[in-house]
């Protein structure tokens, strides 16, 4: 992964999100510079899966021309490894494995956060995929099950295989969103691991990707639901680090960043009440702080047609006002 580390500046990473980050948010977050790597969404492994087409789809139709990196979940070593065999067919440059999702249906089947009560599975899938991947090996993981005291023994555990890059989200399993991000055990893992470290947590400006980074010492920042709020983030951070500020969107901005999202999740035959189901996955991240009290997640949340939903984008966000994103994540 070091070949891919520019010098002067953290690497940017889109970090893998279930149903958003699909071929047409990547196509939307390319049109403003977008990060310089790709995470798909998660591959779902298990002894009779296939590939999920719509995934292989955003790597094949990959519309930003920048590396991406296939992610799998699953707790089945041949499973994961015939489908790591599988997937580097394909455009990618790497393979990451999930260990941190902390949906309570995926740790019951000891996949994703699940993993980390089976340590000796951690290793087993890290010997054998690393077996299998000549491309980069990569692994996500939160910083333990129950409590931040059981990652000093899964860094241990990384230290031992040769994987090209670690992504620490700093929370446990336990904490799923929760706002505190234990960024003290990423600058453990970026002084301990011989690999690049990646921050994930709560990076949503500038000034908490300097902080992070000041933090963490790490190699780059994984960005999540900031990137969803604010698809300038990227480029922003570029420019910061370059010492030179230049992109300030407006409300307005925002607006137009709506109905590019709009535009790009559309699809023949997509009823207008799913695309508006569709359209909320995305703006429950845009909204928070939008607004008196949240006035424009109250108002989103209720519409039932796209009509509706744009009247309120257009009572809230017809304004040259400056977007200012730094508000919590959370709703
Ligand atoms: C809607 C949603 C879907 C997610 N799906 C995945 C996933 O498929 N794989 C994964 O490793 N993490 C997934 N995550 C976790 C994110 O990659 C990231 O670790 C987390 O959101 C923290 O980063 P952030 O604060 O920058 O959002 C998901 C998070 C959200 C909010």
């Amino acid at each position: 992964m070091r070949d891919l580390l520019p010098d002067n500046r953290p690497l940017l990473i889109l970090a893998p999100m279930q149903d958003i980050t699909d071929l047409a948010f990547w196509r939307v977050l390319s049109r403003y510079g977008g990060p310089d790597v790709y995470y798909t969404e998660y591959f779902r492994v298990h002894r009779d899966s296939r590939p999920e087409k719509y995934i292989l789809r955003s790597i094949d139709e990959n519309p930003n021309g920048k590396p991406i990196i296939a992610q799998m979940i699953g707790q089945d070593v041949e499973a994961l490894q015939r489908t790591a065999i599988e997937l580097q067919k394909r455009k990618i440059v790497g393979i990451d494995l999930n260990f941190g999702c902390p949906a309570p249906i995926v740790c019951r089947k000891d996949a994703g956060g699940g993993l980390f009560r089976h340590p000796e599975k951690i290793d087993a899938i890290l010997r054998e995929v690393r077996a299998s991947v000549h491309l980069k090996l990569t692994v996500k993981t939160r910083i333990g099950f129950d409590s931040p005291e059981e990652f000093p023994q899964l860094l241990d555990l990384f230290r031992r295989h040769p994987i090209d890059a670690l992504t620490v989200h700093g929370r446990t399993v336990r904490e799923m969103y929760k706002p505190l991000v234990h960024y003290d055990a990423i600058e453990r893992a970026a002084r301990l691991m011989p690999c690049p470290v990646f921050a994930n947590g709560n990076v949503r400006c500038i000034d908490s990707a300097r902080q992070v980074i000041k933090t963490t010492g790490a190699s780059g920042l994984m960005i999540g639901r900031g990137a969803i709020r604010n698809p300038w983030l990227f480029q922003q951070i570029r420019e910061a680090w370059s010492g030179e500020l230049r992109t300030q969107p407006t409300l307005a901005n925002v607006r137009e960043y709506i109905e590019y999202l709009h535009e790009e999740t559309r699809q023949p035959g997509l009823r207008d009440e799913s695309h508006v189901g569709k359209m909320k996955k995305y703006l429950g991240f845009i909204a928070p702080g939008l607004g008196e009290d949240n006035a424009f997640w109250k108002e989103i949340r209720p519409t039932l047609s796209l009509r509706e939903l744009f009247a309120v984008c257009d009572r809230h966000l017809n304004t040259p006002d400056p977007f200012l994103p730094a508000q919590p994540l959370e709703r």
